[in-house]
């Protein structure tokens, strides 16, 4: 096919095999790094479509220089990277890659669940700092975690595969989504509450809801507040739902146990205070990061890339409404 194609980034191979197979032209950022915004908008020109990552800042700029483009293609669940509405007025499509992470993703939640609550990277260290003495019946006590309650904010598809791993630990469940989740009522008899109840109640909070303007800095210093001291915090879906320097406060303060982040604020910056407690797990935005997950996000980036250019409605296309133009 004559397409044209841009990959800002190197991904798994399944991705540019299908593109390769599929375009006559399949460009490649060669270095293993994100563009800087002028080389973006200098590689993007004359592109049929561009297959870009949540690291990529896609603005009114890039469509500018993205003229002719017809898709970006979003290597990520998440699409807050991307101006839709702009998008959407240009007719341009805007795919994104739902479902093949949520296993990894939800995995790597109960991940950090665990290592803050059993202080699994401090003991780690210590160990290796040659610290470890002997057993000692006070050294490097933690916070139980069977039969505690777990919090879920956002009960999507990552929220809702999270809660659903937790009957293995006898939990109780609560969640807070703008719907109903009967799947989790139903199934491990999970209640829908308020926000405020659900830090007020929970032993661990773990978020998953998309970053908007309505849940930028959701959980704030009055949020922070409602919460137990002995809870932990857990965030896997998008840095700017927490107010950083809140957490900070509230970490240093011991209004809350502990977190365990995996993004942050302003990525790639981490709050330099964060990096001093001892009381937080600091991960590089890897929770969808398995051989397979990420193989499956690079293929199904590259196929919804490739319906929109052959005029094939995409699997996942977040501003279906260009299509039908
Ligand atoms: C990762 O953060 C994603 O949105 O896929």
């Amino acid at each position: 096919m004559p397409f044209n194609v841009y990959v800002t980034r190197m991904i798994p191979r399944a991705g540019i095999d299908y593109l390769q197979e599929n375009c006559e032209t399949v460009d490649i950022n060669p270095e293993d790094r994100v563009l800087s915004p002028q080389e973006l908008l200098e590689a993007i020109k004359e592109r049929d479509g561009i297959l870009c990552l949540l690291t990529d800042n896609i603005n009114e700029e890039v469509f500018d220089a993205a003229r002719g483009a017809k898709v970006f293609a979003n290597m990520a669940v998440g699409y807050d990277n991307i101006d839709v509405a702009e998008a959407t007025r240009r007719g341009i499509a805007i795919t994104n890659t739902p479902g093949v992470l949520t296993d990894a993703t939800s995995d790597f939640a109960w991940a950090l669940l665990f290592s803050i609550a059993r202080r699994v990277v401090e003991a780690d260290k210590f160990t290796r700092a040659g610290k470890f003495v002997g057993w000692g019946p006070l050294v490097f006590l933690g916070g139980d975690i069977t039969g505690r309650t777990l919090g879920i904010i956002g009960a999507g598809r990552i929220g809702t595969a999270v809660a659903l791993k937790s009957p293995g630990f006898r939990m109780q469940v609560l969640y807070t989504d703008i719907q109903q989740n009967e799947t989790l009522e139903e199934k491990i008899g999970a209640r829908r509450v308020s926000l405020e109840e659900l830090l007020e109640k929970s032993d661990f909070v773990s978020i998953h809801v998309n970053l908007t303007p309505d849940t930028q800095h959701l959980i704030g210093p009055r949020q922070l507040e409602l919460m137990k001291p002995t809870a932990y915090l857990i965030n896997t879906s998008r840095g700017p739902v927490i107010d950083e320097a809140a957490l900070v406060e509230a970490l240093k303060e011991k209004k809350i146990a502990g977190a365990a982040l995996d993004v942050y604020e302003e990525e790639p910056k981490v709050h330099p205070e964060l990096m001093k407690l001892d009381n937080v797990v600091l991960t590089p935005h890897i929770a969808s990061a398995t051989i397979e997950s990420r193989s499956k996000m690079a293929l199904m980036a590259a196929e919804n890339l490739v319906a929109v250019l052959k005029g094939k409605p995409p699997k996942n296309c977040v501003n279906p409404q260009v299509l039908k133009s």
